[in-house]
């Protein structure tokens, strides 16, 4: 009740705010030295800097806390990464993004403060996995993911050990970085006899790109303790089985305050006591003035376009590289709707498939529609990963698989995805330096590159941010 009051609040001011700026139209503001066309201004305690995961739960969280806030996103919708196919057939959904959340605190606040129900997720859609080499079509008969449990086990008590203090980020790493860290995860697996647990280790941390390459500290981030624990006590969804409907309510209460379809034009952070923010958008230029700033975009340098970056954000991001993730949704397969097709190879070690390539091919629950996982150690052309889908699919040769051309329901680039450094920046102290950038300016930073790429952590460690955004 005092949640709804207080948006309720927000929002007419939010409104007033808007339509009385909006009538003085045709000013202009120098942020670069130029005169830039302004036709709307925002004040707001916080404006935030991307409507994912990160950014969606940063502002509902501190427009809990009084503040008034605006969302800055440059998709149609909130929720990033998280993604619901609605089947024009059958109205079913599909989440083709994020599927579960961990039975955390943090998450189930989350929900319940957005009214969306979870439950424990049900493997059963899935169905029974048949093997395939994708590069060549072909069946691969002999072979058997075989049994994760000693390297698994291993891999867990090292993690829980030594490593137990990556769950919260990267600000735990005590320096001298240890070296097991620092190895190439293939490395690491050999030297501690791990081979069993790889084949798991890739279909669920899909998306890391060459996973024997990533430095451990990677692996370990991605398939960490939570992970691992989801695995006895089981993943949270929705009970809806749409994911989206949590972005959707975050839209609705944080509206008018989410600028959609917006792109940054500059960012000016010179003033002590404010950020100004240009953004154009379907309705024109507009300056936030903003006391802080969420920052919950992927920080890559060509994302950044516009911004006032200091001489160490400039360098710290330029030294990301990234892994790419995409997703489809295929009709017309051909194939049976409740088998999940693996791809795996005859001829590499762990036989693990190389990438570029598929992943998996997956029921959804609704027949004649399946998923697509396609994973790449670098970002492609869209057209490129699409086209590579179609003609895998066609290429399978599985038995009874019936005539057809496969088509894309729906299709996603999630580029960049993992966002990682070299082994030589991160000894030198690449994340000491990273998170010393928060604060700075009036900006504070969260998302995947800062943490990993798993919302209910990235929830957990953008409450822990929360304090020193509304203290000061
Ligand atoms: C296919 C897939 C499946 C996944 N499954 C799971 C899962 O089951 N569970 C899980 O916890 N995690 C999963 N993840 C990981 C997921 O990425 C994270 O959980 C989480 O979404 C990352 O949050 P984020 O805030 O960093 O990024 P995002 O959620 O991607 O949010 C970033 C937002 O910023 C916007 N943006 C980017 N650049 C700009 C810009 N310049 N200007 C304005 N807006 C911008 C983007 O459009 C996006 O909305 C999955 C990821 C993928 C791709
Ligand atoms: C930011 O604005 C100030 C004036 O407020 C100006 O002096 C400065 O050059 C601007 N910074 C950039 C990077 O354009
Ligand atoms: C954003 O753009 C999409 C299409 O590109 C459009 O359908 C939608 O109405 C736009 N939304 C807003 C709020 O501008
Ligand atoms: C919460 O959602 C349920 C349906 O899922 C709805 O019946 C109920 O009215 C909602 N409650 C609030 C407070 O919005
Ligand atoms: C944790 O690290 C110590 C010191 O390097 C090592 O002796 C120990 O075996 C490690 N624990 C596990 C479970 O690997
Ligand atoms: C200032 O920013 C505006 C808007 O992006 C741009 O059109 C203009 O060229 C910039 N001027 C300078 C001097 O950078
Ligand atoms: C899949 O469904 C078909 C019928 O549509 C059935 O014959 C087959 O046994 C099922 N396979 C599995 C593995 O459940």
């Amino acid at each position: 009740m005092k949640y709804k009051a207080k948006n309720a609040l927000l929002e007419v001011v939010g409104l007033l705010l808007f339509a009385t700026l909006r009538a003085d139209a045709s000013t202009t503001v120098t942020l670069n030295g130029s005169a830039c066309p302004v036709d709307a201004v925002i004040t707001r305690d916080v404006c935030v800097i991307g409507g994912g995961a990160s950014g969606t739960y940063a502002a509902i969280r501190l427009s809990d806390l009084g503040k008034s806030v605006v969302v800055v996103e440059q998709q149609d919708r909130l929720g990033g990464h998280t993604q619901t196919y609605t089947d024009p057939v059958t109205g079913g959904h599909i989440d083709y993004g994020v599927e579960d959340w961990h039975n955390l605190p943090v998450v189930l606040d989350f929900f319940a403060r957005l009214n969306v129900s979870l439950v424990t997720q049900s493997n059963s859609v899935y169905g029974t996995s048949q093997y395939y080499d994708f590069s060549t079509g072909k069946s691969v008969p002999g072979y058997s993911a075989g049994d994760p449990t000693p390297g698994l086990t291993a891999y867990a008590a090292q993690l829980a050990a030594n490593y137990s203090y990556l769950e919260e980020g990267f600000g735990g790493i005590p320096y001298p970085v240890p070296s097991d860290l620092l190895l190439p995860f293939g490395e690491f697996v050999i030297k501690y006899s791990l081979q069993s647990v790889v084949s798991l280790i890739f279909s669920v941390s899909q998306g890391l790109g060459n996973l024997l390459a990533q430095p451990t500290l990677y692996v370990f981030k991605s398939f960490g303790l939570g992970i691992i624990q989801g695995f006895e006590e089981g993943y949270l969804t929705t009970a809806a089985n749409d994911n989206s409907l949590l972005y959707e309510h975050a839209y609705a209460e944080l509206e008018p305050n989410v600028l959609l379809n917006s792109t940054i034009l500059l960012v000016n952070r010179s003033s002590p006591n404010e950020a100004n923010v240009l953004v154009s958008n379907p309705s024109g230029q507009t300056l936030l003035k903003c006391g802080k700033l969420v920052f919950a975009i992927p920080p890559k340098l060509n994302n950044l376009e516009g911004w006032d970056l200091s001489l160490s954000e400039l360098s710290l991001f330029g030294q990301f590289t990234n892994s790419a993730y995409y997703t489809a949704i295929v009709r017309n397969s051909g194939l049976p709707s409740n088998i999940t097709f693996v791809n795996v190879s005859p001829n590499t070690i762990y036989q693990i498939p190389k990438l570029p390539g598929i992943y998996e091919i997956s029921p959804t629950g609704i027949t004649g529609l399946l998923n697509v996982k396609f994973g790449s150690s670098q970002t492609l052309p869209d057209s490129e990963v699409q086209q590579q889908i179609l003609s895998t699919i066609a290429n399978l040769q599985v038995a009874g698989k019936t005539p057809g051309v496969p088509s894309l329901a729906v299709y996603s680039s999630h580029a960049p995805f993992e966002l990682a450094v070299s082994p030589s920046a991160i000894a030198a102290g690449f994340y000491k330096e990273l998170y010393a950038l928060q604060g700075q300016r009036n900006t504070y930073y969260t998302g995947a590159a800062f943490h990993t790429q798993d919302s209910s952590l990235l929830w957990q460690f953008t409450e822990a941010l929360l304090p020193s955004i509304t203290d000061s």
